[in-house]
């Protein structure tokens, strides 16, 4: 298994190209299932999760011709499982489930089970399918499917779910009827996909709001997209800047989808330049402690909690972190702790109390995020940090190492 080994304490200067977003990409990449023929995908990131996605499409009976855009044929989609392996590996998996019984009226795909960050389960993307007609049995640890036909209703959702949103949007677009989601997911990914299926033939409105009216169609066309820039990898980076006290310009993105980023990292001392397509991230000597919420969309996104946390061991002062939408998105705490982090944890928010300096350790991460924030705090620590586990990384940082040292970072990756 590779490290990544970080010899800290640089300020990193200089610009990070933003890759596409793993987010978007996901659901876009399921939604080709929803019409035969050629889509052709531009800005399809290179991560694992999007080889994941792929694996599944392939199982399906859709091929590919690699390169950018990535062109996926979909008239040869036969399969309609997703199976345990895939699924375990990538819980974003269960978003063929809309498209897959949306087309052919009948999946199996697996329950995806509990995951290192909460227990995560579906059961409002299930109960929403059923309010469109569809049959749900649970067998065998896989979710069964099937249908005669999908007819448009209301749905309302208990919490703004994104996968839940994205998995009924592409259901009811080729429902019969009017289908109405309440208290839909507003994060940008999911404007991005309804964006992607009006370009298909599907007729959306209201995405990025928490009422989204779908008319059903009776067929859709094969798509050509361009995937947009990722806010979190964005996000990331410009707190890179704040963190090393650096000054990072990323591009391309779009500001406003990080704009409860933004505000925080202001008020913890950061100045900001902001373009159409770009912003610059400047770090400040004193980093100042500051109190966050993670919320939906358009609060402060749980997939920067972590990296911000490892910002807030640096600070002068003290943080207040609550984490609002998984029970378990913490575990990076005991790692940053071993870096010489003072954070004690009460329910769902850490109390952060900055210190001068952190060390470098080896660490390891259980998730995603956690490993991000892990590679932050390895940034701006004395001595070396080595981060195992680089899996998780992968699943969603293009080329982070490239990136990293193209701005200065000493950075590497090493067979274990
Ligand atoms: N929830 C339910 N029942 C459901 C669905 C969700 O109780 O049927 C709960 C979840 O347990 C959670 C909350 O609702 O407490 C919100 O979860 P949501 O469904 O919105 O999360 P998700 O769709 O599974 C996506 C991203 C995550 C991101 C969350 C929140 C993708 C592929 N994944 O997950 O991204 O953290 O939204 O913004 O879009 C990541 O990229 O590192 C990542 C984990």
């Amino acid at each position: 298994m590779d490290k990544i080994i970080i010899e800290g304490s640089r300020p990193l200067n200089g610009t990070v190209p933003i890759s596409g977003a793993k987010n978007a990409a996901l659901p876009i990449l399921a939604a080709t299932l929803l019409a035969g023929g050629v889509h052709r995908l531009h800005n399809i990131p290179l991560l694992r999760d999007i080889r994941t996605a792929k694996t599944l499409l392939y199982h399906l009976g859709a091929t590919f011709e690699e390169g950018d855009p990535l062109s996926v044929h979909t008239d040869n989609v036969d399969g309609q499982e997703a199976p345990y392996d895939l699924v375990k590996t990538m819980r974003a998996s269960v978003l063929v489930l809309g498209p897959l019984v949306a087309r052919f009226k009948k999946a199996r795909v697996s329950l995806p089970g509990g995951c290192a960050i909460g227990a995560r389960p579906i059961n409002l993307h299930l109960g929403g399918l059923e309010r469109l007609g569809v049959n749900i049995e649970l067998k065998h640890g896989y979710v069964e499917a099937s249908a005669k036909r999908l007819s448009g209703n209301h749905i309302y959702f208990d919490i703004p779910t994104v996968t839940g949103t994205a998995n009924l949007m592409m259901a009811a677009v080729l429902a019969e009827g009017q289908t109405i989601l309440e208290n839909a997911a507003r994060e940008p990914e999911v404007v991005e996909l309804a964006r992607c299926l009006i370009s298909m033939g599907g007729s959306i409105q209201g995405a990025g709001t928490s009422v989204i009216t779908i008319e059903g169609v009776s067929e859709l066309r094969p798509m050509d997209h361009t995937i947009m820039p990722d806010r979190i990898e964005a996000a990331t980076y410009l707190t890179a800047a704040g963190i090393t006290r650096g000054s990072i310009t990323i591009t391309p993105c779009i500001p406003d989808h990080i704009e409860a980023v933004i505000h925080k990292l202001e008020q913890a001392g950061m100045e900001f330049q902001i373009s159409d397509d770009s912003i610059t991230g400047i770090g400040n000597e004193v980093i100042r402690g500051i109190d966050i919420k993670t919320n939906p969309y358009p609060g402060f996104p749980t997939d920067m909690q972590a990296q911000i946390m490892a910002m807030m061991c640096l600070a002068q002062g003290q943080s207040i972190i609550t984490e609002k939408i998984f029970e378990n998105r913490f575990m990076h705490v005991s790692e940053l702790k071993r870096m010489g982090a003072d954070i004690s944890i009460e329910g769902n928010t850490a109390i952060v109390r900055g210190r001068p300096k952190l060390q470098g350790a080896p660490v390891m991460a259980t998730d995603l995020r956690a490993s991000a924030s892990l590679v932050l705090a390895g940034l701006a620590a004395e001595g070396v940090t080595e981060v195992s586990r680089v899996y998780h990384l992968d699943r969603g940082y293009t080329l982070l190492e490239e990136k990293l040292s193209a701005v200065g970072a000493r950075i590497d990756r090493v067979k274990e």
